[in-house]
């Protein structure tokens, strides 16, 4: 079978990891890919936002499988524009990823269906949400609509604060973020909302828009530094499994979240298929929704697929065919823990270009897989070159020892202008 995957960063890279072993593959191709990528497929020069070439290059290949990495991709329909050449792809449709496009749209569902989330309300008019944040007090959460690449929230500690956010995203402040053209949700809408004070952690399904099953938890590391301090990234580490998602709590996702959305949105003639990101506050009153994602987190499929035994192009081949009825996934008891190591500036504008060295030496540690982010190959040289760059992973007994092999395979790597967090999984050793 020949499958086509479509990304450049680490998510991407686990996934051409992940699928590159399965027994059904011929050959795998991954558009535009990295450095690492190419270690396990064959990159081909496209850019996952040229949807016409991508299209092209599928029915001329001759791709009986496509596999779209992130969100913007498919927010913006490119699993319709395959789909409707011909090509089998794994899902959501643009329709059924509004739960992700638009964070509107998924307040209200929730609202309807009874799915514990924050208090909120939608604003087209700044003074209205403002007069609705004063009433909530602070902190008070400031979300625009529409995809803003996982920054397109404000957390506001004063009045002044959310003042000066609200009107910051009615005058287009986030608009330039990810450019989705005139057909994308919100740009003119804002949802306020309360500020939830708990632990947080993701948990992911596979649906086929009529049985969906339960992949794993796994827990991020959103603030750039130390002691989770300084702005959002989209994401400076993980683990999983995580220890705050009980298996009683991985049940409440599954009965009280996951089920109810995808029967909310069936019914609203969008039935959902593809990966399923929940993203849990876990409060002192319960589980609630922060968000939802139409794909696998980055960095957390970098943690979730070194776990899983069962072969993942057959599971997404079963999603896509509406034949997840009776399937099942085996997955590894072990820890999987991934640091992420970025490039000087990142979340903001990153330096870029240095020559990585010790990558060989790092990959020999017993347990360790590294995943590239931002990787390219200059002559026999690979080069840094995105904000986030490399995602080392160990998997270990206990998230003590992923951590130490991770950590172990860190240290042997350097570029210039690189960095990294040194207490990726603090809050699972805390407990
Ligand atoms: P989102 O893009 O909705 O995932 O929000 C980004 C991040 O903002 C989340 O991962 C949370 O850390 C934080 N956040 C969003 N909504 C809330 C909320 N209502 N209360 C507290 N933190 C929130
Ligand atoms: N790591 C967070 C995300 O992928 O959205």
């Amino acid at each position: 079978m020949k499958v086509l995957l479509v990304g450049s960063g680490g998510r991407e890279h686990a996934l051409a990891w992940a699928l590159a072993a399965s027994p059904l593959l011929s050959r795998l191709f991954v558009a535009p890919g990295n450095a690492g990528i190419a270690g396990v497929a064959d990159c081909v020069p496209i850019a996952a936002s040229d949807f016409p070439r991508l299209v092209g290059f599928a029915v001329e290949t001759g791709i009986d499988f496509a596999v779209i990495g992130a969100d913007a991709q498919l927010v913006g329909g490119l699993w319709d524009a395959f789909e409707a050449a011909g090509i089998r792809a794994l899902g959501p449709s643009k329709a059924a990823a509004v739960l992700e496009g638009s964070k509107g749209f998924v307040k209200d569902l929730c609202a309807q269906a009874g799915i514990p989330t924050a208090a909120y309300r939608r604003f087209r008019a700044p003074e209205p949400a403002k007069a609705f944040a004063d009433s909530l007090g602070w902190p008070v959460v400031i979300k625009a609509d529409g995809l803003a690449a996982g920054k397109g929230v404000i957390i506001a500690a004063s009045k002044a604060e959310s003042d000066k956010a609200i009107d910051f995203m009615f005058e287009g402040g986030f608009g330039n973020l990810v450019d989705l053209g005139a057909s994308a949700p919100g740009r003119t809408e804002i949802v306020v909302e309360e500020f939830m004070t708990g632990e947080e952690a993701s948990f992911f399904a596979l649906s086929d828009g009529r049985h969906a099953i339960a992949l794993a938890g796994a827990q991020d590391h959103k603030r750039v530094g130390d002691g989770d301090v300084g702005p959002n990234t989209g994401g400076m580490g993980a683990y999983s499994p995580a220890p705050v998602l009980t298996p009683a709590l991985e049940a409440i996702a599954m009965e009280k979240f996951i089920r109810p959305t995808l029967a909310a949105l069936a019914a609203r003639g969008m039935a959902y298929m593809g990966i399923l990101y929940l993203g849990l506050m876990i409060t002192k009153h319960g589980p609630k929704l922060v968000e939802y994602n139409c794909r696998f987190g980055d960095p957390e499929a970098q943690v979730l697929l070194p776990r899983l035994k069962s072969d993942l192009l057959t599971a997404l081949i079963a999603a896509r065919d509406g034949m997840l009825g009776d399937f099942d996934l085996r997955w590894s008891p072990e820890t999987a823990l991934t640091v992420v190591m970025c490039n000087k500036g990142y979340p903001g504008t990153p330096e870029k270009g240095h020559v990585i060295s010790g990558l060989e030496e790092a990959a020999k540690i017993s347990g360790v897989t590294i995943f590239h982010a931002g990787t390219e190959w200059r002559g026999d040289e690979i080069i840094a070159t995105g904000g986030r760059v490399l995602d080392v992973t160990a998997l270990g007994a206990t998230v003590a020892e992923a951590q130490a092999r991770a950590y172990e395979a860190v240290r042997c790597i350097h570029w210039d202008g690189c960095f990294y967090r040194s207490d990726i999984g603090w809050r699972a050793l805390k407990r």
